[in-house]
């Protein structure tokens, strides 16, 4: 996700510091925004000058400390709510006083997330699609302690980066996840209680209901590790067991079958 917010910010114009924390991860995240811009050139929607000049605006580094003259930084780590913490108490400790500090999660709280921070009014939930430089939309959540300020730039921001910005209060799974995971685990239900093939649930999906990929593909797409934990927030978050995550879903991580990051999910990669 944050090769590819890198990459729809530096086409909007912006220079761009994308942080990771080994040099290994850096190097695939520019393979990976190379290989998405390559689509647009071969496609004659972009000149290979263009390409070059986008991938120029980005700089890369393992220090966070070089985020420390950055406008916004949108944080996109890992979907644990520990290591989030920590980023954004480095993120504060090295950024500007007036620097918004952005978060891609999929499902924890940015009330908790601001509460770390001495700054929880310039605290927000960015949350952009998989793949990013393709989906329209990004859900914008405001944290209890959200100022209007902070929305209003992060909103203008959005539409900059050419995306469709949508507000939310902040609840678990926002509203994405909270509509969207439900149903990718219903669908694992229905395969791991034998009512249909991987295939018929996936192909009833998309030809009966014209999503773009059926529901097991998409938690695959998505990774079954994010799908598990998004499932969780909304167990716990809301105390209905309506959200249990199936425990099918559950067997296929604890067996490191994570989709199509490792080559094996419901499908095979
Ligand atoms: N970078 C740039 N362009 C890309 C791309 C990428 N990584 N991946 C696909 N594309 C482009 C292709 O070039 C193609 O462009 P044109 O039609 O303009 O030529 C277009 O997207 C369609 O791609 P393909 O023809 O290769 O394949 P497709 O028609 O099967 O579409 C898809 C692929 C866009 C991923 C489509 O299957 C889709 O929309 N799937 C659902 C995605 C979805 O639901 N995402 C949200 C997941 S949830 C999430 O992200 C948040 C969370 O919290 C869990």
């Amino acid at each position: 996700m944050g090769n590819g917010i890198a990459q729809v910010a530096a086409r909007a114009g912006f220079d761009v510091v994308m942080r990771d924390v080994a040099d290994e991860f850096l190097a695939r995240g520019m393979k990976a925004i190379d290989k998405s811009l390559q689509r647009d050139v071969d496609k004659e929607r972009l000149s290979a000058e263009e390409k070059a000049i986008i991938i120029s605006r980005i700089k890369t580094t393992t220090d966070i400390a070089s985020l420390s003259s950055a406008f916004i930084v949108v944080e996109a780590v890992t979907e644990d709510l520990g290591v989030k913490t920590e980023v954004f108490r480095s993120l504060d400790g090295v950024t500007g006083p007036e620097a918004i500090l952005a978060s891609n999660t999929s499902s924890i709280s940015i009330t908790k997330l601001g509460a770390t921070t001495r700054r929880p009014d310039k605290v927000i939930g960015m949350h952009f699609m998989n793949p990013v430089p393709v989906m329209k939309l990004v859900e914008i959540i405001r944290g209890a302690a959200t100022s209007d300020e902070t929305y209003e730039k992060t909103r203008a921001l959005t539409a900059k980066l050419g995306k469709v910005p949508l507000e939310c209060h902040d609840s678990p799974g926002f509203i994405s996840n909270r509509v969207l995971m439900p149903m990718i685990n219903e669908a694992i239900f229905a395969l791991y209680e034998g009512v249909a093939s991987r295939e018929s649930i996936d192909g009833i999906m998309k030809l009966g209901m014209n999503h773009p990929m059926g529901p097991l593909t998409l938690a695959d797409f998505i990774g079954l590790d994010v799908c598990l934990a998004i499932m969780n927030v909304l167990h716990d978050g809301f105390g209905d067991s309506k959200y249990r995550p199936c425990p099918l879903l559950k067997r296929y991580v604890d067996a490191g079958w994570l989709g199509r990051k490792s080559g094996r999910g419901f499908y095979e990669y």
